[in-house]
């Protein structure tokens, strides 16, 4: 990703950092960094996009998942869902499962439309449009012929977003979410006010240069976020590459006491 959007004091900051990560034999993910997939890269015939990221995340994301989820079914929604590979291998893994996956942009729509066509999975649903800023998300779900969710999955996108799209994701998440349903984010957080890595603390710089209303978001505030809709936090899984999956359930369902932590 290029870092011609900073400025120069910054540019030479990330710079250092960089080398210093590199030398350290890491690398800075800055490929999540992502609004639109396929503006640069390659885009198949018929929509379908690829999201780098996805092929290093997408084992250590279902290995979550099929712990939270184990013997359970029912309808799972994922917001955000850009290309479609997530779904397509959930789908692909949790057969017991129907998915349905939802986007904002067109492309990504049609992405994810190609991608559901490609692996020709009967518990893929065709794509919804969900705007999560609009806290009254999505038609479809409220007429009825949903049943209440067994989760919400959403994987990097509230800190790629206005604070607006985690306020909206929460407010729809508890809306829909049957009662032992569970919201699951995955994605860089801050925790007690500080990023779990410097990697973390250089993108968070570049999101916020980007647009000052995106950024990593500090685990308290979805807490309290959590707190107003009536859910609560009762997971926090360590991932690689410094990402966590944070699991959110109904408060009347949760434990009393702090969530417990799970190293990957
Ligand atoms: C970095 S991508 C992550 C995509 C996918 N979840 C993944 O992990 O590969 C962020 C996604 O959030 C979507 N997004 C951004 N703002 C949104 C909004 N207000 N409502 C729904 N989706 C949104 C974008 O279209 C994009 O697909």
């Amino acid at each position: 990703m290029s870092a011609g959007f900073l400025p120069e004091p910054e540019q030479s900051r990330l710079k250092a950092v960089k080398a210093r990560w590199q030398r350290a034999g890491r690398e800075i993910d800055m490929t999540e960094y992502v609004v639109e997939f396929g503006r640069d890269g390659r885009v198949e015939p018929d929509g379908r996009l690829d999201a780098p990221p996805f092929h290093r995340n997408h084992q250590a994301i279902r290995a979550v998942l099929q712990r939270v989820l184990a013997g359970k079914s029912g309808d799972v929604v994922e917001a955000g869902s850009g290309t479609g590979q997530h779904v397509v291998d959930f789908a692909r893994h949790f057969p017991g499962i129907v998915w349905w996956p939802s986007d904002l942009h067109d492309a990504h729509l049609k992405s994810i439309a190609a991608w559901r066509a490609h692996a020709g999975l009967a518990n893929i649903r065709p794509p919804l449009r969900i705007d999560l800023s609009d806290p009254a998300w999505c038609p479809e779900l409220r007429d009825g012929s949903v049943a209440p969710l067994l989760a919400v999955f959403c994987a990097n996108v509230i800190h790629i977003a206005p604070w607006r799209v985690a306020e909206g994701l929460f407010a729809g998440a508890a809306r829909y979410l049957r009662a032992d349903g569970q919201l699951l984010l995955y994605g860089p957080f801050k925790r007690d006010g500080r990023h779990t890595a410097l990697s973390n603390a250089v993108f968070d710089t570049s999101l916020r240069h980007r647009d000052p209303e995106w950024g990593v978001r500090e685990i308290q505030d979805l807490e309290k976020l959590a707190g107003h809709v009536g859910l609560a936090l009762t997971e926090v899984a360590e991932m690689p590459a410094n990402n966590l999956v944070l699991v959110f359930e109904r408060a009347e369902q949760a434990r009393p006491g702090s969530p417990s932590p799970v190293h990957m």
